[in-house]
């Protein structure tokens, strides 16, 4: 039988991503589908093994720095299923404070960044009437983040081809060396969730009447603190922070609502309340 609904999480093996399937498997019907998506297969399947719910789960191999294999899969489920109700870009790449910074960009601006836009570029056109898109991104993705000399690159009104050309940009000057006296922060970790935030804003920005219109949310999300292992190695003390259990609980409220908040749309979300993108406008 042809499943009624269709979601999918990026990077979902473990950690958030994983919770987010688990969340999605318990909330949504035995008729719906979750796929489950990482870049290696054997963790892949041993994930979904692990999965307890009510939906069907199924694992998909999907390394998301390779745009032509997020457009397929986009396409394919365009085919099979007539497309998708709820999509996640959750995936994070190592990021670790034993190499520098330099170091791991490469990697971890082609998985935040790279991964994020070409979900955002294949999957919006698949979205079904009243779908839900969301970037798992952080507080750390506001404007105020950046310094004001670098603000100007992810501030409103640019197109999503111009902000992957900032985010190309400050990756090339992090290796020139410059990125620091140019005002990007040494954190790679903070450009790379304002790019986020801005690229999500950027779609948003061209489809918000028609998606208020039947109910489609784009959006950013915060979930917090989370102990994780992309977290481990940069805090001692984890007594504040969330199980990927606890973490997702807001942001699949937030998919599953049954009306679109209209002050949502587009917006960077944190335990339902919208964080204000630029305090510049405030
Ligand atoms: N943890 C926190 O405190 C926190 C706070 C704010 C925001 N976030 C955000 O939450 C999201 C999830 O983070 P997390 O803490 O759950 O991280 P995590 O535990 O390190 O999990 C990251 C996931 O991304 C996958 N991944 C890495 N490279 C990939 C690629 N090229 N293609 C597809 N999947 C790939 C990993 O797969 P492998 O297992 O194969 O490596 C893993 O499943 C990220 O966007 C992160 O920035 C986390």
């Amino acid at each position: 039988m042809r499943p009624q609904r269709i979601a999918l999480v990026t990077g979902a093996n473990q950690g958030i991503g994983f919770a987010l399937v688990e969340g999605l498997a318990a909330r949504l019907d035995a008729t719906d589908l979750v796929l489950l998506t990482g870049r290696h297969p054997e963790r892949v399947a041993a994930a979904v093994e692990q999965v307890k719910g009510t939906a069907q789960v199924e694992g998909r191999v999907l390394d998301v720095t390779d745009a032509t294999a997020v457009a397929n899969l986009a396409a394919d489920l365009q085919t099979q299923y007539g497309g998708v109700d709820i999509v996640i870009s959750n995936a994070v790449g190592p990021l670790t404070p034993d190499r520098t910074q330099a170091e791991q960009a490469d990697e971890f601006i082609a998985v935040a960044n790279g991964g994020a836009t070409a979900v955002l570029r294949s999957f919006v056109p698949v979205l079904r009437p009243a779908g839900r898109l969301i970037v798992v991104a952080s507080s750390f993705g506001t404007l105020d983040n950046l310094d004001a000399r670098v603000q100007p690159f992810f501030e409103d009104g640019h197109t999503l081809d111009q902000l992957e050309q900032a985010v190309e940009d400050w990756r090339q000057s992090i290796h020139a060396g410059t990125a620091t006296e140019q005002g990007w922060p040494d954190f790679v970790n903070t450009t790379s969730k304002v790019a986020q935030v801005a690229a999500v804003r950027a779609v948003a920005a061209t489809r918000r009447t028609e998606d208020l219109a039947n109910g489609t949310l784009i959006a950013s999300v915060c979930p917090g603190l989370v102990d994780t292992r992309a977290s481990r190695p940069w805090f001692d003390d984890f007594s504040e922070a969330r199980t990927p259990a606890e973490a997702v609980q807001p942001i699949l409220d937030l998919i599953l609502a049954d009306h679109v908040d209209p002050s949502t749309y587009g917006e960077l979300v944190r335990d339902g309340k919208v964080l204000p993108y630029d305090q510049r406008m405030s």
